[in-house]
Parts: structure tokens; sequence; C-alpha cells
């Protein structure tokens, strides 16, 4: 698990901020807990799937940014000039941000990196089930995290599926892409 989460945390992300945080339920007594808040329509999922992820986005990026900023500095050989200039457009950037800016950003990347993780999963030869019907209220507490800071995404079930997925039609791609 902790290897698909290096994987899916290579997700793009703005300024290297990677505001997300995954609580992985793979003991009887986590799934009980995250199974508790999973709506009628999915109950079940979490304590019949091997493992699951719940993805967090994470509102307070911006106060640990200079500890990601220095393990740069550090290990990929960055000039006191792009420190500089990392810490900057940060800063100018994160004050800009009102807080509903901040949240749909967080939440926007957290979606990135649940996208990958599935992609990830599914190169390890897991199947995955993303689930978003679940009470969102107390779950961060639950788990031990800040409620204030971290806000509840998607549930993701992970393990090897017991039957073959529904077969699903897209949309034709001139129908939802414009060409300028
Ligand atoms: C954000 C999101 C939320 C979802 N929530 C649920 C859910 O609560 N219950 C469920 O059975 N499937 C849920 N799905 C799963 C989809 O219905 C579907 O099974 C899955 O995306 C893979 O199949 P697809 O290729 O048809 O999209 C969700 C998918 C996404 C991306």
């Amino acid at each position: 698990m902790l290897e698909i989460v290096k994987e899916a945390t290579r997700a793009c992300n703005a300024v290297d901020s990677q505001p997300w945080h995954f609580v992985i339920t793979d003991t009887d007594e986590g799934k009980q807990k995250l199974e508790s808040y999973m709506w009628p329509v999915d109950r079940g999922r979490i304590e019949n799937s091997s493992a699951s992820v719940l993805v967090f986005a994470d509102k307070d990026w911006f106060a640990h940014i200079d500890e990601v900023f220095n393990k740069s500095f550090q290990e990929n050989g960055w000039t006191e000039e792009r420190l500089y200039f990392m810490n900057k457009i940060t800063s100018d950037w994160g004050m800009d941000l009102s807080d509903g800016e901040l949240e749909d950003s967080v939440i926007f990347q957290a979606g990135l990196v649940t996208m990958q993780f599935i992609l990830c999963a599914r190169a390890h030869g897991y199947d995955t089930g993303p689930m978003a019907a679940f009470t969102r209220q107390g779950v961060a507490e639950e788990f031990g995290l800040d409620g204030n800071r971290f806000i509840p995404c998607l549930v993701v079930a992970v393990g090897k599926a017991t039957a073959p997925a529904e077969p699903v039609s897209r949309r034709e791609p001139q129908e939802v892409t414009t060409f300028a």
C-alpha cells in the first residue's frame, strides 16, 4: 500500500503543496470504523475488500511547505534563488486565496492524487471501487485527524474484484470537447 501511495503521490499538484492525506483501513477494527460511516448503498463494501483508502484534502499545507522546500533544497540541488522564489510565489499565492478558493484547490488536487492512486493500484494488479456515499461529519476525528484541517473526499476500496465491472458507455469526445 505504501508503494502505491508513493507512486500516487507523484501526482501533479500546485507548488509541491501535496495537500492530501490517506487513511488506510486494513485491520478489522479500522474497517468496522469506516464501515459505520458508509451510507446504505455502499454498506458491506469496506468489510468485503482487502483494504480501503480514505482520501483527505489538507487545508493546512501552507504551514508545512517550508519542510517540503527545504527537502528539495537539500535533495534536489535547489539554489538559494530557487528556494527564495518558491517561498515567495507560495506565500503570495497563499495570501491571495479566500477560504473557498483554498478548499476548491485542495479538493481538486486530492482528486488528482486519488485518480493516480486508482491507476497505480491497477498497475499493481488490484481493483478499486471509489465511493462518495459516506458521512463526512466526524470521520476525520474518528481516525485521529483534525477535522478543521482535513477534508474527507473519497473512499476507495482496494482488492481483487469478485465479479466483472458493469459495462458503461461514455459520451463521445466531440460532445465534451470544444475547439477554439
Ligand atoms: C467521485 C466518485 C464517487 C463514487 N461514489 C460511488 C458510490 O458511493 N457508490 C458506488 O457504488 N460507486 C461509486 N462510484 C463508482 C462509480 O459508480 C464506478 O463504479 C467507478 O467510477 C468505475 O466505473 P466507471 O468506469 O463506470 O466510472 C463513484 C465514483 C467516483 C469517481
